[in-house]
């Protein structure tokens, strides 16, 4: 139950070295771990999430080494996890939970998973359904839907499988699977999501094909390699600090070392069309790996926008500081089609509906997004996060430009992907 009071500032200013991808960072672990040799990864994230997936594999028998943002794993292949003694537990981390599940789905060992409070109530059914048609045996509350689930060792063979929402984690969860099933698992997603997954698949050196929105793996796949790995900055952290240079008074920030691979980049592209001043100045990265850049950002009039269609899923963790950004819009923005934030950390449309109401903003929200009028003066107040980080840190930076402070609540879960959030803050912040 830690609270964070945040006062409003006059300008923000300097750079800030954005911390590693939570997402990539994740892939990278899992991945080093199912290789053999050596893998080192660079910029690592280390974030409570990314903690409970390094702690998951170590369980299950994998050599890993943490020096700061560096970590080494040595690999043992394929087919060298061992059982684990204890309950897996993926803390309040999504993307291990459901990414986890296709991958141990396909181990010859029985596996038990589950979460913190948070992650226990979110959906695992999306995951756990087509695993089961690829022949998984989870068993689990609600029909295999809720954590904890117990995993039973079966041979998986490959499906066609049509995703029903766009999901980097069920696509992922699958592919996993993929490696260890019999034949061709076909993912098709609906719209585009992020890809780091395939990315780690071409850097591990694992064929795979997309075709249009189909991926495809030929299972199971011949032992790979351990290689080294760097991880770009965090867009999605990133993402806090640009808003919160666009809103600010005289500002300038530049986030550097940024990940900006154009599955992630949908804020940047709103935003712009909401008449942001942003530059991004990409830099050399070798072939098949992410693009990398450093982000200016320089305070900004922006204007109401209208966000839906396939944009959404190449933002979907950034909806809750769009909806501070479009308090300080000129006119309406309206967002739609983005009913899956009602399912991640927290409601994120409820949460961010009530929290930004009570700071005096016009928010309303709808069914699969808000609709927010603007321009509104944001006063400061007390305010809850509902455990969820994205909205802690939506809010603090809502808190800059609001009069007067604001507390924040139950905020020991911006760790959970942004450590040191509060500190790059100050070190910004001139009052
Ligand atoms: C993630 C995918 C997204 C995102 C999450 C990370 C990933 O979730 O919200 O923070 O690393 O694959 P969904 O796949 O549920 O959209």
């Amino acid at each position: 139950m830690k609270n964070l009071v945040v006062h409003p500032v006059k300008r923000l200013i300097g750079s800030i070295e954005i911390p590693g991808d939570k997402s990539i960072s994740h892939r990278a672990v899992m991945m080093g771990s199912l290789a053999y040799g050596t893998t080192h990864i660079r910029h690592f994230l280390s974030s409570a999430d990314c903690l409970s997936t390094i702690g998951i594999f170590r369980n299950m028998g994998v050599n890993i080494k943490q020096a700061g943002d560096r970590i080494t794993i040595q690999g043992k292949g394929l087919n060298s996890l061992k059982p684990s003694k204890k309950i897996l537990n993926a803390g309040n981390s999504g993307t291990t939970a459901r990414i986890l599940l296709g991958l141990l789905a396909g181990q010859p060992f029985t596996s038990r998973l589950t979460g913190d409070k948070y992650l226990c109530r979110r959906p695992m059914k999306r995951v756990t359904a087509p695993l089961g048609q690829m022949g998984a045996r989870i068993t689990g509350t609600d029909e295999a839907n809720l954590l904890p689930l117990k995993l039973e060792p079966r041979k998986l063979k490959g499906i066609t499988y049509k995703l029903p929402v766009a999901s980097a984690q069920v696509k992922s969860a699958l592919l996993l699977a993929g490696l260890f099933a019999e034949g061709k698992t076909s993912v098709t997603e609906p719209a585009p999501t992020r890809d780091h997954t395939e990315r780690m698949f071409s850097a591990f050196s694992i064929p795979y094909s997309r075709r249009g929105k189909k991926i495809t793996v030929q299972g199971p796949v011949s032992p790979f390699k351990g290689r080294n790995l760097d991880i770009p900055g965090d867009i999605s952290s990133a993402a806090f600090f640009v808003v919160a240079g666009l809103l600010a008074p005289q500002s300038q920030l530049t986030l550097k070392n940024v990940g900006v691979n154009p599955t992630r980049t949908g804020l940047l592209e709103v935003l712009k069309k909401m008449g942001a001043h942003i530059t991004v100045t990409t830099k050399k990265t070798r072939k098949g790996e992410e693009p990398v850049a450093d982000i200016t950002v320089y305070s900004s009039n922006l204007k109401g926008v209208e966000v839906g269609g396939e944009v959404i899923p190449r933002m979907i963790d950034e909806f809750p500081i769009l909806a501070v950004a479009a308090t300080q819009a000129r006119g309406t923005t309206v967002i739609r089609n983005a009913g899956e934030l009602k399912v991640k950390e927290s409601d994120r449309i409820l949460m961010m509906t009530v929290t930004l109401k009570k700071m005096g903003a016009n928010i309303k929200p709808t069914d699969d997004g808000w609709i927010i009028q603007g321009p509104t003066t944001l006063s400061g107040c007390s305010l809850s996060s509902g455990g969820d980080h994205r909205i802690a840190m939506s809010l603090a930076i809502a808190a800059l430009i609001a009069q007067g402070p604001t507390t924040i609540m139950d905020t020991v879960n911006i760790d959970t992907s942004f450590p040191g959030f509060s500190k790059f803050l100050q070190k910004v912040s001139r009052f």
